[in-house]
């Protein structure tokens, strides 16, 4: 069955639908006009809705309604490469929480992340207050405890100073299912949308790799966290407000790239 309609009376034929689409479901009819051409292909990413002029397509399950408006200023290349080169992986924070309106505002955003195949299958765990993030610490020293990967920061642990999740007030971590190959890539991508909204709202961040390198394997973990079954976590970041102001970028290696 068909999940195309298309309004005949308001199609203007210029065919961006058939254009845009990722995966070759839409092709011209005999007539002249868009219609699909394979069935179950459709992937629902409303690039065919969110592109025609005149509303003439729909997809069923994509109320047009559910689209949103291009917002009127989109900030410019240089406003997008000043956050980024600012922003830092933030370690050290300020005790202060994050309120759970500021990280639904986070998630928000970065729920537009792209998916592989639209798939659109992230769960996201917030760990809200210092006291949780301290426990998930103590939890990712234990898991690291076996390997002693590195023992400066079970050591320090130890002496009561957390290096681990650094006294973060918030922690967000991106499950995906085990089963799905590109769950890691979609897990890394939004959270670096995340890192970079957090950035523009004055938050400081910080990649939690030990944390998910443990959450991954150690069943304990999987129970503090509550990970889901069928699901793993793919990419963890610490939030919260800098303690410090960074006065400078650092400098990077010299770009390596080639032209063919
Ligand atoms: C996948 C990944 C895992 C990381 N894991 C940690 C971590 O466990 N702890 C930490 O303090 N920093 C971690 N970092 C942060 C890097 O050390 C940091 O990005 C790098 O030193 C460059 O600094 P900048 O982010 O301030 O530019 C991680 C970064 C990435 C991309």
């Amino acid at each position: 069955m068909s999940r195309t309609t298309v309004n005949e009376s308001t199609c203007n034929k210029d065919y961006c639908c058939v254009a845009v689409c990722p995966t070759l479901t839409l092709r011209i009819n005999e007539r002249g006009f868009p219609e699909e051409a394979s069935e179950g292909t459709c992937i629902s990413c409303g690039h065919c809705m969110a592109v025609c002029s005149t509303h003439a397509i729909a997809i069923e399950g994509l109320p047009i309604e559910d689209f949103e408006p291009i917002p009127a200023a989109i900030a410019g290349v240089k406003e997008l490469d000043a956050l980024m080169r600012s922003r830092r992986s933030i370690r050290a924070f300020r005790d202060k929480p994050v309120s759970a309106e500021r990280i639904e505002a986070l998630l928000e955003i970065a729920r537009h992340a792209p998916t592989a195949k639209n798939s659109q299958l992230l769960h996201w765990i917030v760990v809200n207050g210092k006291e949780k993030v301290r426990a998930v610490a103590r939890e990712t020293i234990e898991g690291l405890r076996p390997e002693s990967a590195r023992p400066a920061l079970v050591e320090m642990w130890e002496k009561g100073v957390d290096r681990m999740l650094r006294g973060a007030p918030a922690v967000v971590l991106a499950c995906a299912p085990a089963s799905f190959s590109w769950g890691a890539d979609d897990a890394i991508i939004a959270l670096s949308y995340l890192e970079l909204a957090a950035a523009a709202d004055g938050l400081g961040a910080c990649w939690a790799g030990y944390l998910k390198l443990v959450a991954a394997t150690h069943k304990p973990m999987q129970e503090l966290l509550k990970v889901p079954e069928g699901f793993v976590v793919r990419g963890a970041l610490m939030l919260g407000e800098s303690k410090y102001r960074y006065r400078r970028i650092p400098p990077r290696k010299p770009l390596s790239a080639q032209w063919i």
